[in-house]
């Protein structure tokens, strides 16, 4: 499966939505997660995030991203269609400690 990682968190650029072939991403306030048992591992979602925050759930160090995105993508609503991301999502992009600071 492919996960969705911390650099997504106030980046949330959903370009990623709009590929996936089985519509397998859930929103949080912040971030997406995708549903590890839904997603088929096509693979097309992992260049489309310009904040390369999708991996393979097979790199190493993942497991806590492997977690999170099983338990919330059972509690956070499917989202199907992009929507605007945040508007200061750049200034985001790549900042330490999203996890601890912006996790939603
Ligand atoms: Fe969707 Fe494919 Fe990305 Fe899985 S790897 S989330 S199926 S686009
Ligand atoms: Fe997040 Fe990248 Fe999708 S920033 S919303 S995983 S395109």
């Amino acid at each position: 499966t492919y996960i969705v990682t911390d650099n997504c968190i106030k980046c949330k650029y959903m370009d990623c939505i709009e590929v996936c072939p089985v519509d397998c991403f859930y929103e949080g306030e912040n971030m997406l997660v995708i549903h590890p048992d839904e997603c088929i591992d096509c693979g097309v979602c992992e260049p489309e995030c310009p904040a390369d925050a999708i991996k393979p759930d097979t790199e190493p160090g993942l497991d806590k991203w492997l977690q999170i995105n099983t338990e919330y993508a059972s509690k956070w609503p499917n989202i199907t269609s992009k929507k605007e991301p945040p508007e200061d999502a750049k200034a985001f992009d790549g900042v330490d400690g999203k996890f601890e600071k912006y996790f939603s």
